[in-house]
């Protein structure tokens, strides 16, 4: 089939490869001409594991190419995908849908009236009823638009495009439903189960989602809080409890808590679409799981201060900077809040990131960047491990011992191996346990 994708950031990047590689002849849409030289170069804007030589790939096997604007090539799809960013609004919980009413929008101009008209990006309930009416207004005829939300998470993103747990499709008519169908018949033979259901619920999914998984995440670090009042382990309360199938072991490691592009906004976005339709009271729960992830960030700086006495000229190194592993993503990171909250009290921060220290490039000048782990270690008073990379994970405790003033580490995901640390002369903090020495 003949798709557009409208928009080429993380999702719409990722999505542009997935469906070149599922066969279809793919015209991606980025309006930032340093973004799309990057991606015509075939250089991803953003660190992505294997996605950079899966678009590689695709541009020289001809099925994507890549323009600045909708123009005849976008006029001759079949089916178009919106993909731009609904970020939070400054200053309030609310969505920005600017990008995506304006793609919308410009869009309709270009459109057939038999192509459809996907959405993918992550909008509150509601939002695709209205772009539909805008974009019948600007077109001139009934747009068929159908709603599809995207799942992936950063670090595995094209695997998530291409071997989802579900495919869902909010649709209008069940013929534009069909039509999405055939965009994703590879998978569907391949047995990945696909929902079809009315677009307010289709939303509606995506951010009852990421609420759930920010739930379970806040639910472990408040019992990493009373955890930590009361001298119990939250790391073996989570591998009890989540023995049990009805609750499951994933997203339940306590830490630092969630970051990222998506988790942090969907529930405030979430929250100020329910008070808007009146029903603000039924998820006010969220405003919870939002603070006891935020206290977890102030635990950590709270831990440094009574650790050190004073932060003040201290020497603190901030292991991974990036909202998660395998991602350079710096968006609402926890660990790049707590480098630069310690950088405010006085401390000397240096922050180390396997891929994430070139997207600091020209911001947050205060912190200093340790290009390996030795100029890290040197003369630290304190180390904390913020975002989880397997090159720390695998830290030999030995190894930095001798080069730090301070044998002194915090482990903000519980993922050193607290007895190998302590053997070696650490005092590690682990939050959420009770183990230190
Ligand atoms: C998330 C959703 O998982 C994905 O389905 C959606 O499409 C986009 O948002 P992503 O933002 O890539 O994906 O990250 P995710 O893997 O969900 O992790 C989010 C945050 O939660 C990270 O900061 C991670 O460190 C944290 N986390 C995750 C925990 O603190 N504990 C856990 O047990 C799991």
């Amino acid at each position: 089939m003949r798709i557009s994708v409208i928009g080429l950031g993380y999702l719409g990047a990722t999505h542009a490869v997935a469906m070149a590689k599922l066969g279809h002849q793919v015209v991606g849409v980025e309006p930032d001409s340093k973004k799309l030289a990057s991606l015509k170069a075939g250089n991803l804007p953003f660190y992505e594991p294997g996605l950079d030589e899966a678009l590689q790939q695709e541009l020289s096997s001809g099925r994507l190419t890549l323009v600045s604007s909708p123009g005849p090539e976008i006029a001759a799809c079949d089916i178009h995908f919106i993909c731009v960013g609904t970020p939070q609004l400054a200053g309030s919980d609310e969505a920005d849908l600017t990008y995506v009413m304006a793609a919308g929008t410009e869009l309709a101009s270009h459109l057939r009236p038999d192509s459809v008209v996907v959405g993918k990006s992550t909008v509150p309930v509601g939002t695709a009823a209205k772009l539909r009416t805008t974009m019948s207004e600007v077109a001139g005829f009934d747009v068929r638009l159908a709603w599809n939300p995207e799942f992936l998470r950063e670090g595995t993103a094209l695997e998530d495009s291409l071997a989802p747990d579900r495919i869902v499709i909010g649709a209008w008519s069940q013929d534009d439903a069909k039509e999405l169908r055939r965009v994703y018949q590879p998978l569907l033979d391949n047995g990945v189960p696909c929902l079809v259901m009315d677009v307010a619920t289709s939303e509606l999914v995506k951010v009852a989602a990421n609420s759930f998984l920010a739930t379970k995440i806040s639910f472990i670090n408040a019992m990493a809080e009373v955890a930590e009042a009361s001298g119990a382990d939250t790391v073996r309360l989570a591998e009890a409890i989540g023995m049990d199938d009805r609750i499951g072991s994933k997203f339940l490691r306590n830490g630092l808590g969630f970051g990222g592009g998506c988790l942090p906004k969907d529930i405030r976005g979430f929250m100020a679409r329910a008070r808007e339709l009146g029903v603000g009271e039924s998820i006010e729960f969220l405003r919870q799981v939002d603070q006891v992830n935020l206290r977890r960030r102030d635990r950590v700086v709270e831990l440094a201060q009574t650790e050190l006495g004073s932060v003040e000229h201290k020497i603190v190194l901030v292991l991974g900077i990036s909202f998660k592993p395998d991602s350079d993503d710096l968006r609402d990171s926890p660990a790049l809040d707590v480098a630069k909250r310690l950088a405010g009290l006085g401390a000397q921060v240096r922050v180390h990131d396997p891929e994430a220290l070139e997207a600091l490039e020209g911001r947050h000048p205060q912190l200093e960047r340790a290009d390996d782990l030795e100029a890290g270690f040197r003369n630290a008073d304190l180390v904390i491990l913020g975002t989880e990379w397997s090159e720390y994970k695998a830290i030999e405790p030995k190894a930095f011992g001798d080069l730090v003033a301070n044998k002194l580490i915090i482990d903000g995901r519980n993922v050193l191996d607290v007895a190998a640390w302590q053997a070696a002369g650490w005092r590690l903090i682990a939050l959420g346990r009770n183990v230190h020495n």
